[in-house]
């Protein structure tokens, strides 16, 4: 059977992406954010990348503004997600936040919708521990951006059951993702690896061997990435970055996963990549 509406919690740089991609794909969605300006972001940016859809892949749907809006019902009560049959949670990397969204969940949700964590970094199975149903929680690491992205990362808690992720597996299908699916530590596969060299990235700008330009270009036309570590930080957001390094330090207590201060300083100055405007790069 397929999904009608899925539930997307906070809807920032990656759950707007989350919400493009289900409306791209035929599913309604109740997006929830605690903040007006997000929510009003996400409305912009998902009816831009609806509209140049098509123009970046030949299936993508040609939908007018009304039909995406009418997909979509934009909201800062959780509540209104009680009637969805899937939740995606994608609210800012820091488990002070994403706790008590989930003991709020477990409340609102009917027992059998299983709730999908978007986190960088947390642990799925202290995500699972949130709530009264952890063999219901499963990772979906969600790569950026998401309606261009074929695969995504999905994690396995520690209870996590063969049932939910069936069930996840249906709704990929649907949205014409394939998973790669991993045991759960903090950072899983992608950023555990990542975010160690998008930290010696900045450790090398900071150290002034070389142009963010330059760093870039040496992984893009030696090693042959699509991307260099410091456009990769920048597109998903220097905040985010900071927060999921310090996820992996207090979880691992590695001197490995320490921040480059450049980095923190970059985020308290307002400078949180393409989503600021400015990062490592100019937007
Ligand atoms: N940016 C990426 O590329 C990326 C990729 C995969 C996963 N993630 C993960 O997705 C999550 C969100 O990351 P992001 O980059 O979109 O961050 P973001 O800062 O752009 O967005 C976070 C959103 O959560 C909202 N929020 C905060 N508290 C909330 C609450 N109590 N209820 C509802 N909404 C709330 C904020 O208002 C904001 O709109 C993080 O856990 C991050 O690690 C990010």
């Amino acid at each position: 059977m397929n999904f009608k509406t899925v539930g997307v919690v906070g809807v920032g740089n990656i759950g707007s992406g989350v919400l493009a991609s289900l409306v791209l794909h035929g599913i309604r969605a109740v997006a929830v954010d605690v903040s007006e300006k997000s929510l009003e972001t996400a409305r912009a940016g998902i009816l831009q990348t609806v509209r140049l859809a098509p123009v970046l892949r030949k299936d993508a749907p040609k939908l007018t503004r009304n039909e995406v809006l009418e997909r979509i019902a934009f909201t800062t009560r959780l509540e209104e997600v009680s009637t969805c049959e899937f939740i995606i949670e994608n609210v800012t990397e820091d488990w002070a936040v994403k706790k008590p969204i989930y003991e709020r969940l477990d409340r609102i949700a009917s027992a059998g919708v299983c709730f999908g964590a978007n986190t960088s970094c947390i642990s799925i199975t202290r995500i699972g521990s949130a709530t009264s149903r952890p063999d219901k929680v499963i990772g979906i690491h969600f790569m950026n951006p998401v309606h261009m992205m074929p695969t995504v990362e999905v994690i396995r808690g520690q209870h996590t059951s063969a049932e939910t992720l069936a069930t996840l597996n249906r709704l990929l299908a649907q949205l014409k993702k394939e998973a790669i699916v991993v045991n759960d530590l903090p950072g899983f596969v992608s950023n555990r690896i990542s975010h160690l060299f998008m930290n010696e990235a900045a450790f090398v700008f900071q150290d002034g061997l070389a142009t963010a330009a330059q760093i870039d270009a040496i992984f893009k036309k030696c090693f042959g990435h699509k991307m260099g570590p410091l456009e990769t930080a920048d597109l998903i957001g220097l905040d985010t970055v900071v927060s999921s390094l310090d996820v992996l330090y207090d979880s691992f207590k590695d001197s490995k996963f320490r921040c480059c201060p450049l980095l923190r300083k970059m985020v308290e100055a307002g400078h949180c990549g393409r989503k600021s405007g400015r990062g490592f790069h100019v937007y």
